[in-house]
Parts: C-alpha cells; sequence; structure tokens
C-alpha cells in the first residue's frame, strides 16, 4: 500500500461538496467543486471564520461532508498554525524519530533525519532541544517531520500566523522549494488570510461566503 501511494501523483477532487456543523442552519461550504491532481504550491485565501480550517477538516476526513463526494487519494500530512500543539518531543531527533513509520536499520534512520532536516534548511539540528526552536523552525520541523513519514501531501493550516516576516518567508521558501524540486516534487495545500503569500503559489483559490473559486494564477488574482 505504501509503494502503491508513494509512487502515484496523489489526487484530491471534491464533488459539490456542502457542509454545515450540526445545528447550523446555513451551509458554511456551499457546493464545493475542486481538484488538486498534481503536484504544486497551492493555496486557498479567505478571511477568518470564513471556512478555511473546516475545508482541511473536509479533506483528511476528520469531519464528513453533509451532501457530496470527497475523493483523497494522497498520504496527507498536516501542519498546524500553533506548532506547540504537534510538536511532542524534547528535542529535534526524538519528534523525528517517532514519525518513522518504517522498520529500517539505525544507519538508514540517520541518513533519513539528515536528509529531512536538510530539506527544511535546519541542517546541524538533531540534537536541538524543542524549547530553543523560533516558530519558525518548529514548523519546518513539522514539515520535516511529515516528509520524514513519506507524506506526499501536505496540508497546512496558517501554518505563518504566529511568525514574524523573516520566519514566515523562510516557512514560505521551504514549501516553495519542496514543491518544485524537479525529482520528486511534493503537494501542498497552504491556507493564508494574508494576501501577501499569494505570489509564492502556483494556484490561488478564494474561500467567501460558503464559496471556492476556481483556481487562479497568484499575480492574476483578484482581491474581491
Ligand atoms: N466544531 C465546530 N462546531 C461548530 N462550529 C464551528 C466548529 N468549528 C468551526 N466552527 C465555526 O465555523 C466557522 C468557520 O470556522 P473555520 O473553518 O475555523 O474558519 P477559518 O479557519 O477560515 O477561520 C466559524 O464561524 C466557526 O465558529
Ligand atoms: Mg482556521
Amino acid at each position: 500500500m505504501r509503494d502503491i501511494l508513494e509512487n502515484e501523483i496523489p489526487h484530491i477532487k471534491f464533488k459539490d461538496v456542502s457542509f454545515a456543523y450540526p445545528g447550523e442552519k446555513e451551509n458554511l461550504i456551499f457546493k464545493c467543486n475542486f481538484s488538486i491532481k498534481k503536484p504544486g504550491f497551492w493555496m486557498v485565501v479567505g478571511e477568518n471564520g470564513s471556512g478555511k480550517s473546516t475545508l482541511l477538516k473536509l479533506i483528511n476526513g476528520i469531519i464528513k461532508p453533509k451532501k457530496g463526494v470527497i475523493y483523497a487519494n494522497a498520504n496527507i500530512g498536516m501542519v498546524f498554525q500553533n506548532p506547540d500543539h504537534q510538536i511532542l518531543m524534547p528535542n529535534c531527533r526524538s519528534e523525528l524519530l517517532i514519525n518513522i513509520n518504517q522498520n529500517i536499520c539505525q544507519n538508514e534512520i540517520n541518513k533519513k533525519i539528515e536528509h529531512v532536516l536538510d530539506q527544511v534548511g535546519m541542517t546541524g539540528f538533531e540534537k536541538r532541544p524543542i524549547h530553543t526552536l523560533s516558530g519558525g523552525q518548529k514548523q519546518r520541523l513539522s514539515i520535516a517531520c511529515a516528509l520524514i513519514s513519506d507524506r506526499n501531501f501536505i496540508l497546512l493550516d496558517e501554518p505563518t500566523a504566529l511568525l514574524d516576516q523573516t520566519s514566515q518567508l523562510k516557512v514560505l521558501r521551504t514549501i516553495k522549494n519542496l514543491t518544485s524540486d524537479p525529482k520528486k516534487p511534493l503537494s501542498a495545500l497552504w491556507i493564508t488570510h494574508r494576501y501577501e503569500e499569494l505570489t509564492y503559489a502556483d494556484a490561488v483559490a478564494e474561500l467567501k461566503n460558503g464559496f471556492l473559486s476556481g483556481w487562479q494564477e497568484p499575480l492574476k488574482f483578484q482581491y474581491n
């Protein structure tokens, strides 16, 4: 199963998906149609409360649609807004170790740890205690954890909301590099309410009043 998913291009598709939380009459998400069929840096932008986190919960199956169909053939990893809600272990190595879901030898484990830390620009951070990391380094460690567990599709829920601008740019560039890697490009869906981040995306959709727009070129994207 792992090999099949690893070698396949991850694919997510929503067909006429509507969703309301229990007790709510109005749909929060209404007749949502979109698909992601190829690797790249995909962004969804929307104001606070527009349903962005709900959209991610529908994608990874935490909640089910009221109507419509969701098809997700992907090995999905998550990066949340607050890394302190995600990181469990006391240092980078132990956090990465609990995310390795393969039976591999010590030598290979060490190589993998080195490789994923390198991929997120954290070479040499293996022994660093988590409490000494900046917010942006914690977010990049969370991305490394997704990579080491062989995720091929990463959902990032406002990963820069708590970061200063320097850290924000490093996290953006990390995902940009991973999604444009010519050998094995990653698929990433990045949720944001920060319009200045959109220029990093390959394609952008806006969630507004329950409706998700079609994919648009970031430069053509109009805030309306
Ligand atoms: N578990 C829940 N039960 C009921 N309402 C919820 C729940 N989670 C979120 N909501 C409501 O749904 C709306 C959209 O929330 P959310 O998807 O978190 O938006 P965003 O991530 O865009 O800020 C908000 O009005 C929020 O209060
Ligand atoms: Mg949210």
